[in-house]
């Protein structure tokens, strides 16, 4: 029994509840009495909802567990003109360094899984600060709405906001969805801050039937749906990075008379022939593979409906599949 509870208080230490971790000192509360004596209720904007104020929650930080002790701010020195500083101030003109900043929140947040990855994570190195995304007077700190979240991040990333307004996207700007869903912003062992270990593990999590297992996969598929993808929005449907047949044709020269790649017998002109222009000659049985089955439609998906995958077991050719259904 003792042995168990003791598991259990190495566990919740581990996970920054229960210690020292994730919480103010009862000297650091009272320091903070200083403080609110200038600094009332008034004087800040209303944060009395948010969980950093929960006067109640033991675990809430101080004034001075954020801002330091603060001693010549709060009792300026004799002598002195001007009230100096206190020791961390945040805002964009703040001459406190960001790493003593951020190494505030990080006393308390650092073990959160979450946040593990954030020392040398593309936002660390680019030398944010936890309060460059994060406000913490206030009852509404936009960043963890999800439907207003994007507005914080498109203040420096103004190339989503473009692709996000273009007329096939995920439901972000519609407030169904928000960059975090994809991101996780504080870091991650995956590409481009990726949620997950990879971009298709992230797709996954809401597209689970496109990881198959299929008979016949595609390597593009499995390797990076981004491949093909604009996960933040396209003027194609489908957020496609291009349109088939161009799409395909960035990796396949397929169905050419004699072409590279070309599988055997007649697939159609292809490229068509310009007007008044005889068209090269070709060889082979046509397989009902034509010129406009390629430039109409759905293009090279009139045939190929299962680009993700198929589960057509198509015995009878050697080289199956074929990514139709
Ligand atoms: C004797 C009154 C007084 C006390 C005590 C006091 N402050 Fe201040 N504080 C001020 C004044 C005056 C300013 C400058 C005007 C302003 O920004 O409100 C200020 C400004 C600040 C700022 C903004 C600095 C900036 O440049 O943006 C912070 C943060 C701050 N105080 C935190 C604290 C903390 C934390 C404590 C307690 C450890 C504290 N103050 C104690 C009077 C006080
Ligand atoms: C969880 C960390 C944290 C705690 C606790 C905290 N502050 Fe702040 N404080 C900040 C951050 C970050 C800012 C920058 C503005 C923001 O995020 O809202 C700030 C800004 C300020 C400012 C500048 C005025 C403003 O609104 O921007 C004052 C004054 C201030 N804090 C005083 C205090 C006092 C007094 C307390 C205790 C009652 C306190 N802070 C507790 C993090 C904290
Ligand atoms: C003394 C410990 C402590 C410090 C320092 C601290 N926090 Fe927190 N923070 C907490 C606690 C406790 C919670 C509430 C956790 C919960 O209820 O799950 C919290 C919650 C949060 C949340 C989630 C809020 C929500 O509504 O869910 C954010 C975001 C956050 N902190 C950011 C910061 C930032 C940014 C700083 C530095 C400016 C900071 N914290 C400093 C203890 C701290
Ligand atoms: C680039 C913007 C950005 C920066 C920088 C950032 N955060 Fe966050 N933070 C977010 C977003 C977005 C969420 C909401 C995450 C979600 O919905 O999954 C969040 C959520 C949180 C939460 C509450 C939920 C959770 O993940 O546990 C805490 C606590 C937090 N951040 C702390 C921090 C601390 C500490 C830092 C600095 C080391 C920091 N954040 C830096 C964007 C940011
Ligand atoms: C559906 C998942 C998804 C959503 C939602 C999403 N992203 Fe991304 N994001 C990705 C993927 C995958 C990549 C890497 C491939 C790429 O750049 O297309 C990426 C890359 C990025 C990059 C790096 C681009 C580069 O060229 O290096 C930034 C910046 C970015 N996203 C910001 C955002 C912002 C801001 C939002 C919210 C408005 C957002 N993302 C929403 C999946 C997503
Ligand atoms: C204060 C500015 C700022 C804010 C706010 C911000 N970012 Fe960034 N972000 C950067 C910088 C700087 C970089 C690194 C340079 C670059 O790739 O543009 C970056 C890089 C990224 C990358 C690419 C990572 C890589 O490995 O290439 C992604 C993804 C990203 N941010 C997502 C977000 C999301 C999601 C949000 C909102 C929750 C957000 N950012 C908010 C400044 C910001
Ligand atoms: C958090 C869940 C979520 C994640 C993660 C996610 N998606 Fe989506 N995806 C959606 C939703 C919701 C829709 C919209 C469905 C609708 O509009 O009917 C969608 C639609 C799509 C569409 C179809 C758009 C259309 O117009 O038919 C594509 C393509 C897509 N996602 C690709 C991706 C890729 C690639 C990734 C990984 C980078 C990804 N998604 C990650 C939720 C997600
Ligand atoms: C080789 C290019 C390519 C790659 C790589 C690719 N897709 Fe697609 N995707 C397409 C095409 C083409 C369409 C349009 C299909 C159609 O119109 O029938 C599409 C459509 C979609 C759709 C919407 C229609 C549907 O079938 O549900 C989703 C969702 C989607 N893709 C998700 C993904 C995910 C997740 C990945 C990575 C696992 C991925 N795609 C990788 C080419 C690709
Ligand atoms: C990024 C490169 C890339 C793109 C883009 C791409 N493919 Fe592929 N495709 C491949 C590779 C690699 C293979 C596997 C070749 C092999 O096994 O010899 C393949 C295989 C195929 C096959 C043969 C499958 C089988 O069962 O043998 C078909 C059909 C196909 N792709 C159709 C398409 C179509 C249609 C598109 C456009 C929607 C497309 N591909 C886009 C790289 C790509
Ligand atoms: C009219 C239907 C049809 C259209 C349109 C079509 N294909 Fe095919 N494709 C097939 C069939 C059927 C096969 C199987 C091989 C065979 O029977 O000769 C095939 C085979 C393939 C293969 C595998 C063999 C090889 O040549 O390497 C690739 C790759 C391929 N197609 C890509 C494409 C691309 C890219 C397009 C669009 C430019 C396209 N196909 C348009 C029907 C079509």
């Amino acid at each position: 029994m003792q042995l168990r509870l003791a598991l259990a208080a190495v566990v919740l230490s581990l996970c920054g509840w229960g210690g020292q971790a994730l919480a103010a000192a009862p000297e650091d509360a009272a320091a903070s009495k200083a403080c609110v004596k200038c600094h009332d209720s008034d004087s800040l904007p209303d944060w009395s909802r948010s969980a950093h104020a929960v006067g109640t929650d033991p675990r809430a930080p101080a004034c001075v567990n954020c801002h330091g002790p603060s001693l010549t701010h709060v009792t300026k020195p004799p002598g002195v003109k001007e009230q100096p500083k206190p020791d961390i101030v945040y805002g964009k003109k703040t001459a406190t360094p960001t790493h003593v900043r951020n190494g505030a929140c990080l006393t308390c947040h650092q073990k959160d899984s979450q946040r593990v990855h954030w020392a040398g994570s593309r936002h660390e190195s680019a030398d944010l600060s936890c309060a460059s995304c994060h406000k913490v007077h206030t009852n509404h700190d936009k960043v963890l709405v999800r439907a207003e979240q994007m507005d914080v991040c498109f203040a420096c990333h103004k190339e989503q906001r473009t692709q996000m307004a273009r007329p096939s996207h995920h439901p972000v700007p519609e407030g169904l969805m928000s960059c975090s869903d994809c991101h996780n912003p504080h870091g991650s062992v995956g590409p481009k801050l990726a949620k997950r270990d990879s971009i298709n593990d992230t797709c996954y999590t809401c597209h689970a039937e496109k990881r198959g297992p299929f008979v016949h996969s595609h390597q593009p598929v499995t390797e990076d749906c981004s491949t093909c993808h604009n996960p933040h929005g396209s003027t194609v449907a489908a957020m496609l990075k291009t349109r088939a047949p161009m799409l395909c044709q960035q990796c396949h020269t397929p169905h050419v008379a004699g072409g590279v790649g070309a599988v055997g017998g007649q697939r159609g002109v292809f490229p068509p022939a310009a007007p008044g222009q005889v068209a090269p000659a070709v060889t082979g049985t046509s397989n009902g593979k034509n010129v406009v089955n390629i430039w109409q439609g759905r293009s090279c998906l009139n045939c190929h409906t299962q680009v993700h995958g198929t589960n057509n077991p198509s015995t009878a050719n050697p080289s199956p599949g074929f990514l139709t259904r």
